[in-house]
């Protein structure tokens, strides 16, 4: 039996490093911060050049509330904004749509139309700000309504920044919001970084996630190289559609989770970021530095929050938080204490941006880019993840990659392996959660509950009404027929899709020409 001073360091996801106890044993030589394989950050300055952006993901109801909501963050001193849509709009689908029952501004902000992108970004200078936006199927489309907008703003092409999450893979593999087949999906997804690339020079076209991979139970391994081996399809996928990698890989960014398992989740981003680097050079070739740095937003772990005592959350969400940012993230979203109750009330969002203040301004962590640099534990745990996520990388790339892997249902089994094996350590009390399994004194806690707005779905189906009316049918028409056309062809499709919507063509009306075209993808039942 080891002596206490022998037991060996174990992680959340059973990752075991031996406590080394001499620094002269511990792997103390790191390139410098911004330099190669960039394990110590992408920036040589990091935060003493500039904090990370705060950015807070948010969205309810009609555009009108959400744009309120986006305008007081902004205020509060958030510094990048961050679109949740609903459910259908995220599958291409109009608020009046038999289909989009009882979904209309549920889990987030409703857009069916430009006219609905204009209210969002109303009094918003998108000359001024970023903005992500949580959309994968249509994120083409939504895209266009964004440069839409700034062009109505007087803003061109060339000056907008921000991010499509775009990743369609981990939708088939976690998430659920997809539309298309594989093919189809991946067509559009490399037509909109060749169109970004034309037009939209300073847009991120994809955020590579790992967040909804994890939180549907993978392990820490899992997330880096599940997120990991989708990046290697979109790149293989861009390079075959002809793309430079240096013209295209600049503009790939990613997305993971920070849990509260502190040590390992810093190791985490700084295993992702040397393994990316060493791909993007080794495996694609790719010259420049910006093709080889892995650039990511994290949000604090939802999966993590508790409904019983929800006030610990606030802790929870900090040391998340924490983890992130010595971790070296780009851009970082901290959990309302009350999510997983509701949505978070104004007051909850609030504190979780100024937990974000209060460690950029006043813990000091930021004043040293990659404090953990030569910890041995730090060290050795970024190494030991490292290692089993190549291997497993491995494992895909002889099932062909991750496309395939996804395809045969490879990848969610081993999610639900591991959300399995994690659940029975919480069951059995092994995996203590504090005010869950252990602690559990019955405290009330008045938390205010948020209530969406329960007209938002008449409001839209009226101004859906309206819009149809008022529109030019026959270009609308047009536009659609040119798109269709289009679809059965190899063009980009979207200066096709940009003409319609142009012309107050709808969110659902798009999708649906392409849903006639393509079909929607059907996974075979696994039993
Ligand atoms: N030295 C020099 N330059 C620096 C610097 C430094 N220290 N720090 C930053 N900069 C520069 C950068 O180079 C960049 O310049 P550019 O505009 O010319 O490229 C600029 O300052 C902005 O810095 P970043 O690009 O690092 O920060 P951004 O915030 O703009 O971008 C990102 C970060 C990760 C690259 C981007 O993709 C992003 O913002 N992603 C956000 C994704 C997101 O919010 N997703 C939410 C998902 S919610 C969800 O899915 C969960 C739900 O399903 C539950």
């Amino acid at each position: 039996m080891a002596t206490t001073s022998e037991r060996p360091v174990v992680t959340d996801s059973g990752i075991a490093v031996k406590p080394v106890y001499r620094a002269e044993d511990a792997g103390l030589a790191q390139p410098d911060p911004g330099t190669y394989p960039f394990t110590r950050g992408v920036y040589p300055t990091m935060y003493r050049g500039r904090l990370w952006t705060m950015r807070q993901y948010a969205g309810f109801a009609s555009a009108r509330e959400s744009n309120e909501r986006y305008r007081y963050l902004l205020e509060q001193g958030q510094t990048g904004l961050s679109v949740a849509f609903d459910l259908p709009t995220q599958l291409g689908l109009d608020s009046d749509d038999p289909r989009a029952e009882g979904e209309v501004g549920k889990v987030g902000v409703a857009i069916d139309s430009l006219r609905d992108m204009q209210i969002l970004f109303a009094d918003i200078p998108l000359d001024k700000v970023t903005t992500s936006m949580t959309i994968n199927a249509p994120a083409s489309v939504l895209l266009l309504l964004y440069e839409l907008v700034a062009e109505s703003q007087g803003v061109s092409s060339d000056q907008i920044g921000g991010t499509i999450q775009n990743d369609i893979l981990k939708e088939y593999a976690a998430r659920g919001t997809y539309i298309f087949p594989p093919r189809q999906s991946m067509r559009l997804i490399t037509d909109t970084f060749a169109y970004c690339q034309q037009r939209i020079p300073r847009w991120n076209t994809i955020s590579i996630s790992g967040y909804h991979i994890r939180e549907a139970g993978a392990t820490a391994v899992q997330e880096i190289a599940f997120t990991l081996a989708d990046g290697v399809a979109y790149v293989d996928a861009a390079i075959k559609a002809g793309l430079d990698v240096d013209e295209f890989a600049p503009r790939l960014s990613f997305f993971f989770v920070a849990n509260p398992n502190f040590l390992e989740e810093v190791a985490k981003f700084r295993a992702a970021r040397r393994i990316w680097a060493t791909i993007m050079k080794e495996r694609f070739g790719a010259k420049k530095a910006q093709s080889q740095m892995l650039r990511f937003h994290t949000q604090t772990s939802g999966a993590s929050l508790t409904a019983q005592q929800p006030l610990n959350n606030v802790i929870r969400t900090t040391i998340e938080a924490m983890a992130a940012v010595l971790g070296g993230t780009q851009s970082l979203h901290t959990n309302g204490f009350d999510e997983a109750l509701s949505l978070p009330t104004q007051q909850a969002a609030t504190l979780a941006l100024r937990t974000q203040q209060i460690i950029g301004f006043e813990s000091g962590v930021a004043d040293t880019p990659d404090p953990f640099a030569g910890s041995y534990v730090v060290e050795a745990l970024t190494d030991e993840l490292e290692r089993q996520a190549l291997a497993l990388m491995e494992q895909i790339d002889t099932m062909g990659g991750a496309v395939d892997a996804v395809e045969r249902g490879w990848i969610q089994e081993q999610i639900a392996d591991s959300a399995y094996s994690y659940q029975r350590r919480v069951e059995s009390g092994e995996r203590i959660v504090v005010g869950v399994n252990r602690f559990t004194d019955e405290e009330v806690s008045n938390v205010p509950i948020f209530k969406p707005d329960e007209n938002v779905a008449r409001e839209q189906t009226e101004g859906l009404a309206k819009l149809r009316a008022e529109r030019d049918s026959a270009a609308v028409e047009t536009a659609l027929e040119n798109l269709r056309q289009a679809a059965n062809g190899t063009e980009n499709l979207l200066p096709f899709m940009r003409e319609a919507l142009r012309h107050y063509a709808t969110v659902g009306e798009v999708c649906g020409v392409l849903r006639q075209v393509w079909g929607e993808y059907r996974p075979e039942v696994r039993l």
